[in-house]
């Protein structure tokens, strides 16, 4: 099975350093899923402009095939003014409409303020339901003041991150379950 982790952000380290420890849990406890991290920082991707998803090139075509070919995301995101950042709406602007389609969404927002907690459910969540994602309901919020010196720092945040991991493998195993059954129900 792949996961992808999205760290959706260019700048600032945060979302990364929350999106690593992901990584290194898939890695320690799930060697048997193949994760990669893709860190937008990392990408050249150009605006979408309305063409298919396949004809984009370089860095853009490279990144959303792995998203279309995944079987689960772990999404990372800051909260910036108010909602999610332009570099991450773009990625879903690139994709088709039913490109999450029965595939497991899970999420890992970090933000300056707990007073920010309900931006992921409106503005986020609903972006995933267009894009027909099977959402992991529970997501993870982290502020400012979990972080020290770049480090996360809570022990709480990491028991959660834990819980996110394997709810998020559990779960896309029965949708991948699911979807490798109605395509078997199609083959002649
Ligand atoms: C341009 C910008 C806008 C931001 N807007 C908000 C906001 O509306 N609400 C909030 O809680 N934090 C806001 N923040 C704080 C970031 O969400 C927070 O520091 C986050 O952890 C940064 O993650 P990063 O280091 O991956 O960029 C903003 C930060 C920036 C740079």
């Amino acid at each position: 099975m792949k996961i992808i982790g999205l760290s959706g952000s260019i700048v600032g380290s945060k979302t990364k350093t929350a999106m690593k420890a992901i990584e290194q849990l898939f890695n320690d406890n799930h060697p048997d899923i193949e994760f990669e991290l893709i860190d937008l920082a990392d990408y050249e991707i150009i605006f979408a402009d309305g063409r298919h998803y396949q004809d984009y090139e370089g860095d853009t075509q490279s990144v959303v095939t792995k998203i279309m070919d995944a079987d689960a995301l772990v999404i990372g995101t800051p909260i910036f003014q108010a909602s999610i950042p332009a570099t991450l709406k773009n990625i879903f602007d690139l994709l088709p409409e039913e490109a999450l389609k029965d595939k497991v969404v899970s999420m890992v927002v970090t933000a300056g303020s707990p007073a920010h907690f309900m931006v992921p459910e409106i503005q986020l969540k609903p972006i995933l339901s267009y894009l027909k994602a099977q959402i992991l309901q529970r997501y993870l919020f982290i502020t400012d003041k979990h972080f020290y010196r770049g480090e996360l720092m809570d022990d709480a945040i990491y028991f959660r991150m834990q819980n996110l991991v394997d709810d998020t493998i559990l779960l896309a195993q029965t949708y991948k379950e699911m979807r490798d059954k109605q395509d078997a129900q199609f083959d002649f």
